[in-house]
């Protein structure tokens, strides 16, 4: 069986899955990770390296790794060398993770804005200083990058980026297949991923990771087929499915026939399972539940569940409210077809606000307005 090296750590099988912001905090990994049963790469959602050099109180939170985590791995966000640097030194010095990822994949207007997220590959020489700063301060940590293809179809970035990475030391190298004028709309383009492999497989043998539009065991083990890529990374698919990573581990020890079709009643089971944990991690059971809403459609896609009841379980405030919710339902119906395939956000946007001037010169060495980190909302 294939296995992903990532530094000193072997992700075997070579599963990962993505950050996504408000999503993969650590009860969602560790629902993950138990359906896994341990294996594979789960990433923190991202953290932005400015309020994790000031100790940000919530991001000291979202930084929180369950004890039995191994690699801790966390993803950062940031705009500035200099405060990735410190962010990454941070994190080394005071052993606070095993592998950092940077994520250059944020496609939304109020980062790109400013020239941050996915435009930022764009400007080669900020990026490479970033990741200087980063692999400079790292010591012993693996740093990785994860990237869009590029800002649109006329402005590609992804193999100068890979390039770079590698000139700079970056441990692996992963790629969604999109635009960010594409937002997540239409499909990923797999082909993208190849190249990258061949791009990056002719000046180094650093991993090169796919990531885009899998949704089912079987669309993972598609992908390394088409792409020769060295493992997959998957988001999307896990929202509401974290049982997804059971399938995964199963398809690449060739155990199909072990795919998980849960049925109604083992949903819910695992429902109640998510927010126990939501509320175990936040300190409370009521905020674990809030916090749960966000999830319920996903978990509930396909079952014959009905808009009220869907409604009622979103408003739920605590366990008992959730769980009394939950056993009115018809508890015997078998996984829906309608589950499978896409789910979350699918949808696009034509044009990526940028700064004035932004796409003048690929190589000017202008910094990125520090605004350009606020945002939270992921890649
Ligand atoms: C709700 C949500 C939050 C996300 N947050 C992040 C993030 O924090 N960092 C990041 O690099 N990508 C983020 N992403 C992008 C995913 O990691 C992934 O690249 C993208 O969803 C494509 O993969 P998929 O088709 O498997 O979903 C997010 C995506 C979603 C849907």
């Amino acid at each position: 069986m294939s296995s992903l090296q990532i530094g000193p750590h072997t992700v075997q099988p070579p599963v990962v899955l993505a950050p996504m912001a408000g999503i993969t905090n650590a009860p969602f990994r560790t629902l993950c990770r138990e359906f896994s049963g341990g294996k594979g790469l789960f990433v923190s959602e991202m953290i932005t390296t400015r309020a994790l050099v000031e100790r940000n109180e919530k991001t000291m939170q979202l930084i929180h790794f369950d004890a039995t985590e191994k690699p801790r791995s966390i993803q950062l966000y940031g705009v500035d060398p200099d405060t990735v640097g410190k962010a990454v030194r941070m994190i080394a010095e005071e052993d606070l993770a095993d592998h950092i990822d940077l994520n250059f994949g944020c496609p939304v207007p109020k980062v790109t804005r400013k020239g941050g997220g996915s435009a930022l590959p764009y400007k080669r020489n900020l990026l490479r200083s970033i990741l200087r700063a980063a692999v400079g301060n790292a010591g012993s940590l693996p740093v990785t990058i994860k990237m869009r293809k590029g800002i649109d179809d006329d402005h590609l970035t992804y193999l100068d980026a890979g390039r770079i990475a590698v000139e700079e030391g970056i441990t692996a190298v992963a790629l969604h297949g999109r635009t960010a004028a594409q937002h997540y709309s239409g499909t990923a383009d797999w082909d993208t991923i190849a190249r990258l492999k061949e791009h990056v497989g002719a000046i180094s043998e650093i991993p090169v990771l796919g990531n885009g539009d899998i949704w089912s065991a079987d669309d993972a083990k598609r992908m390394m087929r088409a792409t020769g890529c060295d493992g997959v990374v998957v988001g999307r698919g896990c929202l509401g499915r974290p049982w997804l990573f059971g399938d995964l581990v199963a398809a690449f020890e060739g155990r199909e026939e072990d795919y998980a079709r849960p049925t109604m009643k083992e949903v819910a089971d695992v429902m109640v399972r998510h927010a126990t944990l939501l509320g175990e991690w936040l300190g409370d059971e009521a905020r674990g539940v809030i916090d749960f809403r966000k999830h319920v459609a996903w978990y509930t896609k396909g079952f014959s569940v009905g808009s009220e009841m869907r409604r009622k379980l979103a408003v739920s405030s605590s366990l008992a409210e959730l769980a009394d919710h939950l056993s009115a339902l018809d508890l015997d119906q078998p996984w829906p077809a309608g589950a499978d395939g896409p789910r979350g956000r699918t949808s696009g946007r034509d044009r990526v606000v940028l700064p004035d001037g932004w796409l003048d010169d690929p190589y000017d060495c202008a910094g990125v307005g520090a605004d350009a980190e606020l945002d939270t909302s992921g890649g």
